[in-house]
């Protein structure tokens, strides 16, 4: 049975209501986040409710339980009988549901809140043979660091992108790569890693943040700097990051193969130390 939290209750998938009104639903006028449950633990849920507290500041939606949400995330894998199976969490916060009206509600309504559960595990077979990447100029807006449903623009250019065989899109804005539709892009020259640094032109994920963490611990050259779309013939490897896939290696981006067309090594060096630190466990909650 698929149990859903929405607003402070536990409810099957069917029973759960949510008003035309709400501002999600008319305006995209919400946040959410996508964490990973590793059969006992969530990875890095710390970082993610930082993530999701900043979300929530900078668009001034006001949820004053947030920190319930790490035993609420937990209680909910538990309910769907996922305890021990590898999962996603989605958790979505509205600014509510009031007569549409583009000015906040005032005074501030109850948000909506929403969390749900799927099974899903990481895909090796992508981690093994790597996968293509489209390049498309970057169709969004300026506020990309706010985790927001509203994500017309991702969806529109992934399923361009897919419609012609790609399984993600490297963005560029003003002629420097920002990241993908759903991940953060990495590309390696000489043998140092460059990814785009934190700024309102990318979301600083998660796993981003891991990664660089784990470059700087294993001596492995990383820079947060922004590299030029026209450098792309000289990239010898690169990689996406998310919470879905953790670290999955590019081998075309558009009509370039990337070195031999297999994942590179410095890629495997670098998802070899993500997957030693998932199976170590991050029992941050
Ligand atoms: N997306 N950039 C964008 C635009 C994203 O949507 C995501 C994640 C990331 C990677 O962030 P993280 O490592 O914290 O997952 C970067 C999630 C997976 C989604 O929308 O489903």
């Amino acid at each position: 049975m698929d149990i859903v939290y929405l607003n402070g209750h536990f409810v099957t998938r069917d029973k759960a209501m949510i008003s035309p009104d709400d501002r999600g639903f008319v305006f995209g006028d919400s946040v959410y986040e996508v964490m990973r449950w590793y059969g006992g633990f969530f990875f890095d849920m710390d970082g993610h409710m930082n993530r999701l507290r900043r979300s929530l500041h900078e668009t001034r939606i006001v949820w004053n339980d947030i920190d319930t949400f790490p035993d609420l995330a937990e209680e909910l894998v538990n309910k769907n009988d996922l305890g021990s199976d590898c999962s996603l969490v989605y958790v979505q916060v509205t600014r509510g549901a009031a007569p549409r009206n583009h000015v906040f509600p005032d005074p501030a309504l109850s948000p909506t809140v929403f969390a749900s559960v799927r099974r899903q595990s990481v895909d090796t077979l992508l981690w093994e043979r790597g996968i293509a990447i489209a390049v498309a100029p970057d169709p969004r807006w300026n506020r990309c660091d706010i985790k927001s449903t509203a994500l017309l623009a991702n969806i529109m250019s992934l399923q361009e992108a897919h419609d012609n065989g790609f399984m993600e899109v490297c963005f560029v804005r003003d002629g420097f790569i920002t990241e993908g539709a759903h991940s953060n892009i990495f590309l390696v020259r000489n043998d140092i890693v460059y990814t785009h640094p934190e700024s309102n032109f990318i979301l600083s994920g998660i796993t981003r943040k891991n990664v660089i963490s784990l470059a700087a611990e294993n001596g492995i050259g990383l820079a947060e700097e922004r590299v030029a779309a026209d450098i792309i013939p000289y990239i010898r490897e690169a990689f996406i990051t998310n919470t879905s896939g953790e670290v999955i290696p590019v081998i075309r981006i558009g009509d370039q193969i990337l070195g031999d067309g297999t994942p590179g090594d410095i890629t495997r060096k670098i998802h070899m130390l993500f997957r030693e630190k998932v199976m170590a466990g991050d029992p941050v909650h």
